[in-house]
């Protein structure tokens, strides 16, 4: 995978929200008020930063969130812009965070994918990310 060294990954910035607003907006243009990008940056940072961002020439052009709950971490919301995919990006970011959760003990990374959205399966089993044989379950006490 080619990488592009003219992209910086860091954590978050306030600085950086508008430009991931923009982001996840243009990444996930079907999402639900809950999920809406302000919302998701606000309700995450009330509890922790670990946002990272992908930056290039002050323009965020990729982003991920991740979790850690002591017991697993997760990833959420990765997303590069349109123009710079195909180049590395989404697997740089997502060993960024992958080595961010090894650093606060955690030993597993989970993630879901919309069944809509399979190419994405692709992407994740280059990472060495494999499917597991579970239901995912949800529970909305909203
Ligand atoms: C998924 C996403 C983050 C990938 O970002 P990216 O920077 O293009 O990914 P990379 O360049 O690091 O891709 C690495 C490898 O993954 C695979 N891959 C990436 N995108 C793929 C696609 N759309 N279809 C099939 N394989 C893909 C390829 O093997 C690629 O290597 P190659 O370009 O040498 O063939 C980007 O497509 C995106 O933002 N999608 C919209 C948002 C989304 O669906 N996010 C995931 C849900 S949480």
């Amino acid at each position: 995978v080619a990488e592009e060294p003219s992209v910086k990954i860091r954590p978050y910035r306030a600085t950086d929200r508008d430009g991931l607003v923009d982001l996840w907006r243009i990444a996930f243009p079907n999402t639900p008020p809950h999920n809406e990008p302000a919302r998701m940056i606000d309700a995450k940072l009330a509890v922790d930063d670990l946002i990272l961002i992908a930056e290039e020439s002050e323009i965020v052009v990729g982003a991920c969130m991740a979790g850690y709950d002591g017991h697993r971490g997760w990833l959420y919301a990765l997303a590069v812009r349109p123009e710079s995919r195909r180049k590395g990006l989404g697997v740089r970011i997502v060993l960024h965070a992958v080595e961010k959760l090894r650093e606060l003990g955690c030993i597993k990374v989970n993630l879901q994918i919309r069944a809509d959205n399979a190419e994405v399966e692709a992407f994740y089993q280059t990472l060495g990310f494999a499917r597991e044989d579970r239901i995912s379950m949800g529970l909305r006490i909203d």
